[in-house]
């Protein structure tokens, strides 16, 4: 029941964070081979996670669900 309504909350709070980040500016995927070949979010995570080539910055908004913000220049 816990770990429930912990979700129902996490939910909550994504709802609120994309309603209040269309505000804000971030860049969209750079038109590469890299970025035009990754499809998923555990392909963005090959490069961009702790460690790896690219790490997102610690202030970095909600790490997962990369699309619903970032798109390809050509798919917008
Ligand atoms: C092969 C490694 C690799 C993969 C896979 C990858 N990236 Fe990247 N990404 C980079 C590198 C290196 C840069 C910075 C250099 C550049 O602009 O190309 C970058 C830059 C970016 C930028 C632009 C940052 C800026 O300040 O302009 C965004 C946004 C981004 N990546 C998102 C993603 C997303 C979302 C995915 C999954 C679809 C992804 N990346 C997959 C390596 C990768
Ligand atoms: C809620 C919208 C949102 C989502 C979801 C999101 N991003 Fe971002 N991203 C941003 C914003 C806003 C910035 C600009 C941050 C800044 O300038 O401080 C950014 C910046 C970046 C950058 C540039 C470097 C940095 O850390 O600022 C990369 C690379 C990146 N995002 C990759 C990703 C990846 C990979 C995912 C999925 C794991 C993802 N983003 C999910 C909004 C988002």
């Amino acid at each position: 029941m816990k770990s429930a309504l912990g979700f129902a909350v996490l939910v909550v709070l994504i709802i609120g964070a994309l309603l209040i980040f269309p505000g804000r500016k971030w860049p969209s995927l750079p038109d590469d081979a890299a970025h035009r070949a990754a499809s998923t979010v555990d392909a963005c995570k090959q490069c961009h996670a702790p460690g790896k080539a690219w790490p997102l910055k610690p202030s970095h908004p909600p790490k997962f669900s990369c699309f619903k913000c970032h798109k390809a220049k050509n798919k917008e």
